[in-house]
């Protein structure tokens, strides 16, 4: 039966389990067809127990086999497609029982890779939040940890290699070409952290000694024929060890650490305890098929699988309203790591300005959606469609605010207690606050609404220069618009790093804390009006509202001593620009030449300062959105930058080559990044004069980030030689499928461009290539994906023929897989924001996708939140 109104979970319905488990084995026989599943669970009453009460498990798409309970068949229990609750215990579950059970899945049917699924012929799982039920019934939630041992049986010949987390036990020779290994894990874990691999693989391995003398396994497993793309995966698992142990004294606590790349997966990579499990974009580098991107990607989410060992794994969440607690938490930690490797201040600028772009780029309008909720949700249908950009970036931001309140050592004590108090426990969002608080001595109560409240807040700004009294005074006015369930907010606390600039350059920086919804400063002593530098290194997630003038905004784009705050400036001035429709005038040419110019300053961040801010950021300052408007003014304003210092975009292009042996650390990668923008600027200025040079970059290039950049450039603008060297690049790189999802993603994302088909009828052909497959979640983002989300110019057609493509895609995928179609449906979240016809056509295509009756949990919860339901 299927009842219209979707099930909703509340935070605030959290009851504690009435049992719990002590020791698991499981014995998994792998088979594609047929794999089959016996359980043995040690179980206890917990201390919510009340006795007679019944064990409720929960299943999904499982064969059930049979049941035994203390080695006694058992027959009291009842079975529904979700459940198995189990009735009659002995002694009516007072003490300790054990529950054996057989059950059945099919890992080659499974294309929804949540649970035991079966990629190029291998087997791998992926269980958080909630794919463990699929390989057994279970108490399938985080507040359960229990410890696992697991025997893997397989044919030797299919599957040589058999993992499991934890350490080695033992491995077997079993008759008919079978054979088993079993492994123990010596720690409690929650079920979502279980992970299993096997199949034809094969390893990198290296044994690291750490500071406590300890040796440790590391191991990076593969297909054969990509081992040698793994080296600098290797190198940043072993980065990552010596930071935590030395920023956070946090040690590696297994005897062997595995990593495992796998093509098939939904995300970027998971933190399985002891066998991380990797999406292989984010394992695979070489300097021929990675860009320089990839290779800072590949840094950070080895880091960041690798530091959820302690924040995520030791110390997990009690439900899953608190994934922010490990998600936020373990994201601040892997960005201080990039910027720690980074090795200067300018580099770790460049990092904060790139994570607050992604941040403004993609968190903001989700803040300002239908689906905006806090960071800590208070309601969800479907619990996967909660690992958003909120609970991951604006979580780090709100971990980030409690290290600007109580600085580095602060912050660190309030880690130290935070593990001291709770290792080895399944905890909530409230237990870290209170561990900052308590390890400080600091009132951190009004920092709870971050927690509890949606929206981006808006700080207004309001400034007094009294020159007689040579007096400054500065008055802040925080508001936040209602979102979903949330007519009215309280104030936030939030911290603001501000310096005065004045001539003299007397003032140093200062950290306010604004709690109330007003509150005034008064700065004696000011010799001259100062310019005020706010917000510096962004130190809350909020909207300014501040009307600073040109010239204030010209002279902190020139000389502000925070990085950051340099950089805002500049993408104020050309936002409101682009937004009044205006092109940049004299002076504004004249400060960005200046920057170029400036031998002091990183390339990195030159190319950063003169990158537009995205079509998706200038949406969000607008009433009503017309996105050809939009992408025709930051066009326009863009090419005039590419004219106006053409001379300089060419001696740059010369002065940024990186000569000699590739090197892919942030020296090289900084001038490279610049040098690329310079090529695309000069494409910009006179494409027929530069296209040459792009093509012969193309030809020339030893490494991915030039051959990319250079193909990029001649597709984007359009140029002839596009066709051959896209020709060229898949035929160089059709067996590398990370290559040809950029081959297909450069097509996709390619803006319309006067005189070529639109790129909407180039990705209806992609998707009929033979290439193309819908069940590939990477080859699905690159194309369909790329298209809906990354390309605004093409995809928001006045006739809505991109938006009805998104529906056909929505509605192809959710069958397949019902994760990666509810990601696709939220392109579509911003609707109401975008004036007529767009507005109108958006809201057909998602009508349309409403209707049908066999939408996956999923994905109704997108489209009904969307449609306001
Ligand atoms: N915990 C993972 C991370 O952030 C996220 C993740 C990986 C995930 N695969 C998933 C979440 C599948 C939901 C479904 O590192
Ligand atoms: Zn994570």
């Amino acid at each position: 039966m299927k009842t219209d109104l979707p099930q909703s979970f509340h935070r605030l319905a959290y009851r504690p389990p009435v049992y719990t488990f002590d020791q698991v084995e499981l014995d998994i026989a792998l088979d594609p067809a047929r794999t089959i599943v016996k359980s043995r669970i040690e179980v206890i009453p917990s201390k919510s127990f009340e006795p007679g009460a019944p064990l409720e498990l929960v299943g999904h798409e499982l064969e059930f086999v049979s049941l035994r309970i203390n080695g006694q068949a058992h027959r009291h229990f009842e079975l529904t497609p979700e459940t198995l609750t189990i009735h009659s215990l002995p002694n009516e579950g007072r003490e300790k029982f054990v529950v054996e059970m057989i059950c059945i899945c099919v890992p080659e049917k499974n294309t929804t890779l949540m649970g035991l699924y079966v990629s190029n012929g291998n087997f791998f799982t992926q269980c958080e939040a909630e794919g463990f039920r699929k390989i057994t019934y279970f108490l399938d939630r985080p507040d359960v940890m229990a410890r696992y041992t697991v025997t893997l049986r397989a044919r030797e010949e299919e599957c040589p290699v058999l993992l499991s987390n934890g350490n080695l036990l033992s491995a077997e020779k079993l008759p008919n070409g079978w054979h088993s290994a079993t492994w123990v894990d010596p720690f409690p874990k929650p079920s979502y952290l279980f992970a299993l691999v096997a199949g034809k693989l094969k390893c990198i391995e290296e044994t690291i000694t750490i500071s406590s003398g300890a040796k440790k396994l590391l191991q990076i497993w593969v297909e054969p024929h990509d081992l040698k793309k793994t080296r600098h995966a290797m190198d940043s698992l072993i980065a990552s060890i010596h930071w935590d142990e030395k920023r956070f004294g946090l040690e590696l606590d297994l005897e062997r650490f595995m990593i495992v790349a796998v093509s098939d997966f939904n995300m970027g990579a998971m933190e399985n305890k002891g066998l991380n499990i990797f999406n292989t974009k984010f394992v695979f580098a070489q300097p021929e098929t990675a860009t320089d991107a990839d290779f800072a990607n590949i840094e950070s989410v080895v880091a960041h699988e690798y530091f959820h060992n302690w924040t995520g794994n030791r110390v997990t969440c009690q439900d899953w309203f608190q994934l922010s607690l490990k998600e936020g938490l373990t994201v601040f930690r892997d960005q201080e790591f990039s910027a720690d490797q980074m090795g200067s201040e300018s580099g770790r600028a460049v990092k904060r300005i790139e994570d607050v772009r992604l941040l403004r780029q993609l968190q903001f309008p989700e803040d300002a959606g239908p689906m905006a909720h806090p960071i800590r949700p208070d309601e969800y249908q479907e619990i996967n469609n909660f690992y958003t950009v909120t609970v991951y970036e604006k979580g780090s931001e709100i971990v980030r605010m409690y290290q600007t309140l109580l600085g580095k050592d602060g912050f660190r004590k309030g880690m130290d207690l935070y593990f001291q108090r709770h290792d080895g426990q399944a905890v909530t969002c409230d237990d870290f606050l209170a561990a900052m608080a308590d390890a400080n001595g600091k009132d951190l109560n009004e920092f709870k609404n971050w927690y509890s409240q949606a929206g981006t807040p808006r700080v207004h700004v309001q400034e007094h220069y009294d020159a007689v009294k040579k007096q400054y005074q500065l008055t802040l006015t925080q508001s936040c618009v209602p979102s979903p369930g949330q007519p009215e907010k309280k104030p936030f606390y939030i911290p603001l790093k501000i310096r005065l600039l004045t001539r003299s350059n007397d003032q140093s920086e200062q950290l306010l804390e604004l709690t109330q919804v007003t509150q005034t400063w008064t700065f004696d002593n000011i010799p001259d009006r100062p310019v005020l530098s706010i917000n510096r290194n962004f130190s809350a997630p909020i909207n300014l509202d501040f009307e600073q003038s040109e010239a204030d905004l010209l002279a902190l784009f020139s000389s502000d001593d925070d990085a950051f705050n340099r950089w805002e400036a500049g993408q104020k001035l050309a936002m409101q620009m682009i937004l009044n429709n205006r092109l940049p005038d004299a002076e504004l040419i004249e400060a960005y030449r200046n920057l170029l110019l400036d031998p002091e300053l990183d390339p990195a961040f030159k190319e950063l300062a003169l990158t537009l801010p995205a079509d998706s950021y200038l949406y969000e300052q607008c009433a009503s959105v017309d996105p050809q408007q939009i992408f025709n003014a930051r066009r326009a304003f863009r090419r005039e930058i590419a004219k106006q210092l053409q001379l300089e975009w060419a001696a740059l292009y010369q002065q940024m080559q990186t000569p000699g042996p590739f090197k892919s650390d942030g020296v090289d990668a900084g001038k490279r990044a610049l040098k690329n923008l310079a090529l695309s600027m000069l494409l910009d200025a006179a494409p027929s004069i530069w296209a040459p040079m792009a093509a012969n970059q193309y030809h020339i290039a030893d490494n991915m980030t030039d051959r990319y950049a250079a193909l990029s450039a001649l597709v984007v603008h359009g140029a002839k030689a596009a066709k051959d060297c896209l020709i060229d690049f898949h035929n160089r790189f059709a067996n590398d499928a990370l290559v040809i999802d950029k081959w297909f993603g450069l097509q996709a994302s390619r803006p319309p461009v006067d005189g070529l088909e639109s790129t909407l009828v180039e990705v209806r052909k992609l998707r009929e290539h033979p290439a193309f497959k819908l069940n590939n979640p990477n080859r699905v983002r690159s194309v369909i994906h790329s298209f809906c989300a990354n390309n605004p110019a093409s995809f928001h057609q006045a006739d809505g023929s991109g938006y009805e493509f998104w529906a056909d895609s929505v509605l192809a995928l959710d069958p397949i897989n019902p994760q990666v179609a509810a990601r696709l449906a939220r392109a579509l979240d911003r609707w109401r924001l975008f004036a007529q016809p767009y507005q109108d056509r958006m809201k057909v295509a998602l009508e349309r996708v409403s209707t049908y009756q066999t939408l996956s949990s999923d994905v109704r919860e997108v489209i009904g939140k969307a449609l306001g339901n």
